[in-house]
């Protein structure tokens, strides 16, 4: 179902604070994380993965969330979404007191992750994204949904493309704007991807989808391509190719959001966003984190410049 019209415009979901951020061994302060959240909007990305609501003994990167979302949202700027990540009633309930105006559940495709990562089986996850979807709704918060390993789990291998569409489908049947498909550790190829995503779109419309994939093995541009052609328009992405997975060892970061920014400037597909502001969003948070860019776009603009300057 290679869909050769591609879209005149994406939108591209920020995941840098929240899926890059929570890997790191060196605590982030929250005011370098409000000062992350900042930049990106001033760059010109329009929804922001702010932080979760998990358990700090598990995921002790997040443990400022109940600090970090009210600072963002006291200066919010306009018609920018900060989502964060709630994965029960306490986690939703402790989001919505922060001021969250939309929040994400977040499920697996493979049995082993799920309890890994959420410790509970998949079925048992679901139960429990009921009530957060309702008491969301009822609150007038938005709901995206993700699913996690999509393409391989790493304690299970190959995962198939009907147990994400299963999935994928309940969380859309709960109420989900969107569902967000992670290729959690990177393996995914374009053939795979295609092939989840065919699955996925008998049971959700392909607009209802994004693609979230991680580039441990440099793919990720390819599978965003890959999907877009496949209809896809929503990504998500992290500043500088930040981060990784807690519970997914060896796993690198989001593709980054200016390698996908450098496609769709290429394919003449509006994103909105600054790609000089955005690699210079990369290499502040970098040089915080004590490191250079990961992302090829990154390095490649910071070493054109640096020579400019010096001719
Ligand atoms: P659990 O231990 O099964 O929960 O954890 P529990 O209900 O048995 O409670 C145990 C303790 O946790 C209790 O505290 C609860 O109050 C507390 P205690 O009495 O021991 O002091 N608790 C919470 N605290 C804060 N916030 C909460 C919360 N819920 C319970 N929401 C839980 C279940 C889900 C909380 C835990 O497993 C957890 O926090 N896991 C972390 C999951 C996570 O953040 N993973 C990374 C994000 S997902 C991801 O990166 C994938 C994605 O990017 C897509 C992709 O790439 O594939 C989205
Ligand atoms: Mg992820």
């Amino acid at each position: 179902m290679a869909n050769s019209i591609l879209p005149a415009a994406v939108r591209i979901v920020e995941m840098g604070p929240r899926d890059g951020l929570q890997n790191e061994k060196q605590l982030v302060s929250t005011d370098t994380k409000l000062e992350l959240v900042r930049r990106l909007e001033r760059a010109g990305l329009k929804a922001i993965e702010t932080t979760s609501f998990v358990s700090p003994k598990w995921v002790p990167q997040m443990g400022d969330n109940a600090e970090l979302l009210p600072r963002v949202l006291a200066a919010a700027a306009p018609g920018v979404a900060y989502p964060v990540l709630t994965p029960n009633l306490k986690g939703f309930e402790a989001a919505l007191a922060a001021g969250a105006r939309e929040v994400a559940v977040f499920g697996a495709a493979s049995e082993s992750f799920s309890q890994k990562n959420i410790n509970c089986s998949i079925a048992k996850s679901l139960e429990r994204f009921r009530p957060v979807t309702e008491a969301a709704h009822a609150a007038g918060v938005r709901v995206r949904g993700y699913v996690s390993c999509v393409v391989g789990c790493p304690y299970e291998g190959a995962v198939a493309p009907q147990a994400v569409a299963d999935v994928a489908a309940t969380l859309l049947e709960m109420g989900c704007y969107e569902v967000s498909l992670g290729d959690t550790i990177g393996v995914g190829t374009p053939a795979g991807i295609r092939r989840m995503l065919e699955a996925v779109a008998k049971r959700v419309p392909v607009v209802k989808l994004a693609g979230h994939y991680h580039d441990t093995y440099g793919m990720a541009v390819a599978n965003v391509f890959a999907s877009l052609e496949m209809g896809v328009a929503v990504f998500d992405a992290s500043v500088g190719g930040l981060g990784g997975c807690p519970y997914a060892a060896g796993a690198s970061g989001n593709v980054a959001t200016e390698d996908v920014v450098w496609l769709m400037n290429g394919l003449g597909i509006d994103t909105g966003i600054d790609l000089e502001a955005l690699v210079d969003t990369a290499a502040w948070i970098s040089a915080q984190l004590g490191r250079e860019p990961a992302s090829r776009v990154a390095r490649a603009v910071l070493a054109k410049r640096a020579k400019t300057a010096c001719a």
